[in-house]
């Protein structure tokens, strides 16, 4: 299955598509390629989605050839395993839920991002430092279900500075779509 657009991928697509001018963009988790496709109508001049799930691979090309999305390029990668350049902005929507009963974790890998939700962010964070340009920002969505906090005190001890750009308030939680960067 791959996951289908929701509040937290609308919020993220409106953000990249006001920063994305003139950028080389890697969308990291791609899925229907929703973020891939936005960073090419904000002006992006080259585009790398990647993600761990193969069906998710061929839909996002599929969708970006149907909707006459040309020159964004889509590969296989679990996180940057498969990338070997720099980029100026790096997205990610990760699977943020918490593990629980009733998801499976090697299965919902596109929802859960661990055991209490934000080891997957943490971990890109981490890794996605010798992926940034100078000057580069990643854009990623944090959830108040998986302790946006230890993200963010995570960040700081990586030497990034962050900035929560917005905040969208649901029934059953908070989303945040933040920009990270590094400190000079
Ligand atoms: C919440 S979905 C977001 C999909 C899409 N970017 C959007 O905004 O709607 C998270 C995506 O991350 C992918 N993903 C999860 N773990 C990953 C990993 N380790 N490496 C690459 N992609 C991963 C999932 O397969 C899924 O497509």
């Amino acid at each position: 299955m791959v996951y289908s657009p929701k509040e937290d991928s609308y919020l993220l697509k409106k953000w990249v598509i006001k920063l994305s001018k003139g950028k080389k963009v890697l969308d990291m988790g791609t899925g229907s390629g929703i973020q891939a496709m936005a960073a090419k109508l904000g002006g992006a001049v080259s585009i790398l989605g990647v993600d761990k799930n193969k069906k998710a691979i061929e839909l996002s090309k599929l969708n970006a050839k149907k909707l006459g999305f040309e020159g964004v390029e889509f590969k296989y990668s679990d996180l940057f395993l498969a990338v070997n350049e720099k980029f100026d902005l790096i997205i990610f929507n990760p699977p943020y839920l918490p593990f629980e009963k009733g998801l499976n974790y090697e299965k919902d890998y596109d929802l859960v991002g661990g055991e209490k939700g934000n080891e997957v962010s943490i971990e890109f964070l981490k890794q996605a430092i010798e992926y940034l340009n100078n000057e580069g920002i990643i854009l990623m969505i944090c959830s108040s279900l998986s302790d946006p906090f230890e993200i963010f005190n995570y960040a700081e001890s990586f030497k990034y500075n962050y900035e929560i750009l917005e905040e969208l308030r649901l029934d059953f939680e908070t989303l945040y779509c933040v920009k990270f960067y590094l400190k000079n």
